[in-house]
């Protein structure tokens, strides 16, 4: 996720951006840059790669002299990184200068539209279209300029803006990105995060969605996204270093589970357009999408398991068969592909080599390759044919977990998107798929604030040999994925199990008192599960079920029941995911395991 840093003050910008920019560091980046005003003009340096490279060129900071300035670590999301994609933008004069974190939704039509204008264009970024709108309102008040650039862009935004004219002030300003100020003796400082500022200020303010701040030397004004004058309260931070990183949650993993709600909002809300989904980066037309007759999904560990989701949403929403390969089973099992076949890769660094190396298979076989990644600019995205990214961020913890939940934001998008192709969804069904859809990350909200009630059952399992994840159809895939989570970063050995299948051998392993986390969520095979739990309770199982709200009747045959709220059975796995995900990681919490960084494991599998 991109980092912003910004320094009004009486020292000098340029260490005190760098020193910031290095506290974000922990988002994930991919370059970094800055702009600083030297007393007559806006200088800007970026650098692609790690922030020390951006240090060498300007040494430290020390070659650009000026005590007002802003930075930016960019996390690729429009464009590749790059020194023209990095940030700042500067308008062409050089006189305005933007850092920007969030995506700007309709920048193709203001692109358009500036260009029409005028403006050239010099990357590939929704961001350089602020830098020329803001150019094209200025007519001498930044702040009326900011304003107005605000009203006409759609999306998520924290930004850090800087006007030549005015050389001793800043801007910042927020919308779903955040975005914090502070103050001390010496100046006011703008950060995405609290680390960036900690060291100078444990007096902050957060910025409020569609706020505006002027910041000068001697202190800061607040407004609204109207101009008018707003009052607000400091706090004060009082974590550590550590902590602050992690926005005070203990563990990157924690953090990213609270982030689920963003993300799959961000993954989503761009390709909903007038109650229609529109991915443009499929690059196909719907008679294309139509002449698709079979779907490989393929895919390693938990991008795998959202696949097998994939399939099941595809199969009942479009009609299309579907296939879930291990990549590195895939690579050699010489599968039948056709003519009529699309091959989709998902993968969140979009480096796994079995990935990228059934990706390549694939294409030299002449079949087109769409991939769902989370990491701009990486191998399989720049070597699939089409690419519809995941906008899950920076993932840090080693365990999947927005990523995942992007991804099946992401499937449900293109599934929804065949069937309307294909003639099969009736526009009512759609429409309510979308009311669903767009439902989802405040289910997620909901769920996440379970969180006491699962730490407080998870506790009673650190001490758990084995542990049984049951579910049937759409359930099985999330339990794969619920026994995945708790395995590898709590190793509690853990099965997934589609729920008839146990009793075909599985079931001599469950003893009095073995925990059996079984999953239902389908309506039509409510019964069929329950008829699967009391099997396993009969060998003395103890019965977690994670069910949907209208399935009561599983009380009577569980132990322990977590409730999803109510939505369409083909997303149910997008909110059953989140207590399963919740209980791996207390079970690996009161073990004192190492959440963020399992034994064994690496965040890139880039071997085979
Ligand atoms: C598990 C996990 C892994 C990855 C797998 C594929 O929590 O993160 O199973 O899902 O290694 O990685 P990507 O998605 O980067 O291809």
């Amino acid at each position: 996720m991109c980092g912003i840093v910004g320094y009004i003050g009486s020292n000098q910008a340029a260490p005190i951006i760098l020193d910031g920019l290095s506290k974000l560091e922990y988002r994930g980046y991919d370059s970094a840059g800055m702009a600083v005003f030297d007393g007559e003009k806006i200088n800007a340096k970026k650098a692609v790669g790690r922030l020390k490279i951006l240090e060498n060129l300007t040494h430290g900071g020390e070659t650009m002299k000026g005590t007002a300035g802003v930075g930016h670590t960019r996390w690729a999301t429009h464009g590749a990184p790059s020194d023209a994609n990095s940030h700042p933008h500067l308008n062409a004069k050089g006189t305005i200068a933007v850092v920007h974190n969030g995506i700007i939704e309709n920048y193709i039509p203001l692109k358009k539209k500036m260009i029409s204008k005028g403006y050239e264009f010099v990357s590939e970024t929704d961001t350089e279209v602020l830098a020329h709108l803001l150019d094209y309102y200025y007519k001498g008040n930044p702040l009326e300029a900011i304003s107005k650039v605000l009203h006409r862009v759609e999306g998520s935004y924290a930004l850090g803006i800087m006007f030549s004219e005015y050389p001793d002030e800043i801007y910042a300003a927020r919308k779903d990105s955040p975005l914090i100020v502070g103050q001390n003796e010496e100046g006011c400082f703008i950060a995405s995060d609290v680390p960036a500022i900690l060291k100078y200020t444990r007096s902050v303010y957060y910025v409020d969605n569609q706020e505006i701040v002027q910041l000068k030397r001697e202190g800061m004004k607040f407004f609204s996204v109207d101009e008018e004058e707003l009052t607000k309260e400091a706090v004060t931070i009082d974590w550590d270093a550590d902590a602050a990183e992690k926005a005070g949650y203990e563990h990157f993993m924690l953090k990213e589970m609270y982030e689920q709600p963003k993300t799959v909002t961000d993954t989503i809300s761009p390709r909903i357009k007038d109650n229609d989904i529109v991915i443009d980066e499929l690059k196909m037309t719907d008679e294309e999408l139509k002449a698709i007759k079979r779907i490989h999904i393929v895919a390693c560990g938990s991008a795998y398991h959202a696949g097998v989701t994939g399939k099941y949403v595809i199969e009942s929403l479009a009609r299309i068969p579907v296939e879930v390969d291990f990549a590195s089973e895939f690579r050699y099992r010489d599968p039948i592909l056709g003519d009529d076949c699309m091959v989709i890769v998902i993968s969140q660094s979009g480096e796994t080599a079995d990935s990228l190396a059934a990706l390549r298979d694939s294409k030299a076989k002449g079949y087109k390759v769409l991939g769902i990644v989370n990491v701009v600019g990486s191998s399989i995205a720049r070597e699939a044919d089409s690419v519809m990214y995941t906008w899950a961020g920076p993932e840090i913890a080693v365990a999947t977990t927005k990523a995942y939940s992007a991804q099946l934001a992401a499937l449900y998008l293109l599934a929804m998107k065949l069937a309307k192709a294909n003639n099969r969804v009736s526009e009512d069904r759609f429409q309510q798929l979308l009311v669903d859809l767009r439902k989802l990350p405040e289910q997620i909200e909901l769920l996440l604030g379970q969180k006491e009630k699962i730490q407080h059952f998870a506790n009673r399992y650190v001490g758990a040999k084995d542990i049984f994840f049951i579910g049937r159809g759409i359930d099985y895939a999330i339990s794969l994925e619920g026994s995945l989570k708790l395995k590898e970063i709590s190793y509690v050995h853990s099965e997934a199990y589609a729920a008839g299948e146990l009793k075909h051998g599985t079931i001599s392993l469950i003893e009095d008192g073995t925990l059996v986390v079984a999953v239902s969520t389908q309506p039509n095979l409510y019964q069929k599960t329950i008829s699967n739990i009391v099997e396993v309770k009969a060998r003395g199982a103890f019965i977690m079920a994670v069910t949907s709200v209208e399935n009561q009747a599983i009380e009577k045959a569980s132990d322990y029941v977590v409730y999803i709220p109510q939505t369409d059975p083909l997303f149910t796995n997008s909110l059953a995911i989140i207590p399963l995900q919740l209980f791996g990681y207390y079970v690996a919490v009161g073990k004192g395991c190492d959440v963020d960084k399992p034994r064994n494991l690496a965040k890139s599998v880039t071997v085979e």
